[in-house]
């Protein structure tokens, strides 16, 4: 047996350098190239805050215009990427997402007139529209137009689900949360976009290797996952029994926990302030109690305090999407469309960065010695099931 360490999940390994985002996960801190995330929820917007990742300065007035209407420019798909759309009908969002992803890159790939950047704002303008178009035939059959003239993402999303434009409070909920998913350095979709990145693979390879990892439960399908926590139980009591009976068969809770943050994830504080917001115009949701009940118990618990796991921002913005009409499988796609501007920023770093390399760990070797070829005559009559 060797005596090399393995990282397991690579826990502290340092791979790279970043400008993108800073976390200090033992006050709550997050930053976006140096603003602190709640400024930019309160006082930002998401297309503010993606050419903030992209370019590294917030912009002026002019620039943020021309680079909304670049973002605008893009939302129309082709008819062959709809097409693909239609055939995958039954699928989970974040698969119809990646898949379209794919087909938008073999129509539209890198190329010498089609740059990484222009593909970069391509994919950020059409994702919307690709899920929207997709949810709208898989519910009632209806091929939508995806074009509209909203200023902003939020709001095109909004109005592509509903079919009707927007109410500003809805479109802030929205917008805030992308914001506050938009970047958040080295998570696991960021980190195996970097490595496809690596390669020198292009932009769109990169982005459905975020999108298959955002996917799992752990990262991204994690919001998705508390909700549906949250709605196992009818009343507060229930709830914490309910969560005890887990803690005594080791079940994780979803929507708790994190790698970096061993304090109050600071986005979950914020999304918190929003859903508040959106439940003054909503109603307040029966499932807040729930969720309210769970959060009290996380923060007195001695399982939680003492690993200190403390509710993330997935926990709290599965229940304000509810409450703005959300079905809890397009959780993780409201997620993972305004991570692609993390991806992006964080891609373009990689290749921009002289030191960078291939990435290409390696393995402790835990298998045969060098053992003779059996001729497969000689290898008995049984069956292995696997
Ligand atoms: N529920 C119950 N126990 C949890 C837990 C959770 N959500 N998250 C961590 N723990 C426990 C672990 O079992 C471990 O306990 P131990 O010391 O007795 O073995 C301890 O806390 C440390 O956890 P560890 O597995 O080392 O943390 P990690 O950094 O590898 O994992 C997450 C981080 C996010 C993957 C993990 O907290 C998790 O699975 N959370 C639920 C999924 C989730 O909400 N993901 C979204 C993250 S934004």
């Amino acid at each position: 047996m060797s005596d090399i360490e393995i990282k397991r999940g690579l826990k502290d390994v340092y791979f790279a350098t970043s400008e993108a985002s800073f976390i200090d996960g033992n006050i709550g801190k997050l930053l976006y190239r140096g603003y602190n995330i709640d400024d930019m929820a309160r006082n930002s917007t998401f297309e503010e805050t993606v050419y903030l990742l992209l370019f590294g300065k917030l912009p002026t007035a002019k620039e943020l215009l021309d680079f909304d209407a670049q973002l605008r420019a893009n939302r129309t798909l082709p008819r062959e990427v709809l097409q693909v759309i239609e055939i995958v009908q039954a699928s989970h969002p974040m698969d119809v997402l990646r898949t379209g992803c794919s087909a938008l890159g073999c129509l539209e790939p890198e190329s010498a007139t089609r740059d990484q950047h222009q593909v970069a704002d391509r994919l950020l303008a059409a994702f919307p529209s690709m899920l929207l178009y997709w949810y709208q035939f898989h519910a009632g059959g209806k091929r939508i137009e995806t074009e509209t003239d909203d200023p902003s993402m939020a709001a095109h999303f909004l109005h592509l689900l509903s079919g009707k434009p927007a109410d500003e409070m809805r479109i802030r909920a929205l917008d805030a949360s992308f914001i506050l998913y938009a970047e958040h350095e080295f998570n696991a979709s960021t980190f195996a976009a970097r490595i496809t990145a690596s390669t020198l693979a292009d932009f769109y390879s990169a982005i459905t290797s975020g999108i298959g990892t955002l996917r799992g439960p752990l990262h991204g399908g994690a919001n998705e996952e508390a909700m549906a926590l949250i709605e196992r139980f009818q009343t507060p009591d229930e709830a914490e029994a309910g969560l005890m009976d887990m803690l005594a068969r080791k079940q994780l809770v979803m929507g708790f926990g994190h790698r970096v943050y061993k304090n109050y994830d600071p986005r979950a504080r914020i999304i918190k302030q929003v859903a508040d917001q959106v439940f003054e115009v909503t109603g307040k949701d029966p499932m807040l109690n729930i969720a309210l009940e769970l959060e009290r118990i996380a923060l007195e618990d001695d399982y939680f305090v003492k690993r200190r796991l403390y509710p993330n921002v997935d926990f709290y913005s599965g229940i304000m999407y509810e409450a703005m009409g959300f079905k809890p499988e397009m959780f993780t796609v409201l997620f993972a469309i305004p991570r692609t501007a993390g991806w992006l920023a964080q891609w373009q770093e990689m290749l921009t960065d002289p030191e960078q390399k291939i990435a290409r760990p390696r393995q402790v070797w835990i298998g045969h010695d060098t053992r003779p070829f059996v001729p497969i005559e000689q290898r008995g009559t049984g069956v292995v099931t696997r």
